[in-house]
């Protein structure tokens, strides 16, 4: 295997100090303020969304500052099937995203309708939802679980139950070994974690000979097998923070390295690398900017909404979820 790279490693170095924030970023503060607003980001936001927020964090945290909400609005920086989680259990609330497209391959991989037609020819199974995936699949299972959480759901699913795991059959083959329970696994993936590669990562490694590797179940179980750790993004910061090494190798969306740097700012963080590319971006993730977030407070535009049968029907999985990751 040859260790030259095609390009240099992308390496974000120990923080100082608090950010200085942009006009723009001032006036979002002042429009959260005026509009009553709460901002949610996900770990994989751009810094100057990160930056203004109130909570970022990863899908779970995210699942349970959203249902705590008292305000009249939730801007919610992340992608759609987030947006629409904080919709389904805070239904009160104005719920924003601040663009409409940001959408997501993994919980597109998965249909509702083909679900429900696979659950009609397969009766009987038990269905574990990775939270990655529309409120018609949250409605159709029988409960949902984040790359946070999944191991401890997995485990509590009854012993006589056969279970479907959806959408994603990375972290599912991942949880499966782990929680040691047989499980029929979706063919969906994540079109951004299965770009990282065991060649590209080890050429970087090649240069960081100390950094351990910390990689998101998403990723293909060859890279996973080469981690050092395989968690969630927010489990990724106590990692870091634990870890006695200077430097840190990050295998997920290239935003996780933002938070990292802030929570752990005397680090330094080199992001996974893919075949082609230093880092990796989620287009979806990265559709939003700080302009549309200033845009959707400025117009309560555009807001989620989730039809009630389907809302109450989803809530449901979501909930016993909640309940049981406690
Ligand atoms: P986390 O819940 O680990 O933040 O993951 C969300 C996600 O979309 C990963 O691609
Ligand atoms: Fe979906 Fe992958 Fe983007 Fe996460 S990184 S939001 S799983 S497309």
């Amino acid at each position: 295997m040859s260790a030259v790279l095609n390009y240099e490693p992308f390496v974000v170095s120990p923080r100082r100090g608090p950010p200085r924030l942009s006009p723009i970023q001032e006036e979002v503060l002042a429009l959260k303020k005026e509009r009553n607003a709460v901002i949610l980001a996900h770990n994989y936001q751009v810094e100057a969304i990160q930056d203004v927020a109130d909570f970022v964090g990863d899908s779970l945290g995210l699942s349970y500052r959203a249902q705590a909400v008292k305000s009249d609005v939730i801007l919610f920086c992340g992608v759609h099937f987030m947006a629409e989680t904080a919709k389904i259990v805070n239904p009160q609330r104005t719920v924003l995203l601040p663009d409409r497209n940001a959408g997501c391959s993994l919980s597109d991989s998965c249909p509702a309708d083909r679900l429900a037609a696979y659950k009609r020819e397969n009766p009987g199974l038990y269905v574990v939802a990775y939270i990655n995936c529309s409120a018609g699949v949250k409605a159709l299972s029988d409960v949902i679980c984040t790359s946070g959480n999944a191991v401890k759901i997995v485990s509590r699913v009854p012993d006589d139950r056969e279970i479907l795991f959806v959408p994603d059959q990375n972290l599912g083959q991942w949880v499966s070994k782990k929680a040691n329970r047989r499980m029929r696994l979706w063919p969906g993936s994540c079109y951004a974690h299965v770009q990282f590669t065991v060649e590209a990562i080890e050429k970087v490694r090649a240069r960081f000979p100390e950094a351990p590797v910390v990689a998101h179940p998403e990723c293909v179980q060859t890279v996973r097998d080469l981690a050092d750790e395989v968690c969630s993004t927010e489990l990724m910061i106590k990692f870091s923070r634990e870890h006695p090494a200077s430097h840190i190798i990050v295998v997920t969306e290239s935003g996780m390295l933002h938070r990292l740097r802030r929570e752990v700012p005397e680090k330094s963080f080199i992001a996974g690398p893919t075949d082609s590319c230093a880092c990796n971006d989620c287009r979806f993730m990265k559709l939003n900017t700080i302009e549309k977030v200033r845009d959707a407070l400025k117009t309560l535009l555009p807001a989620i909404e989730v039809p009630e049968p389907t809302r109450s029907a989803a809530l449901l999985p979501i909930q016993r979820m909640l309940d049981w990751s406690k």
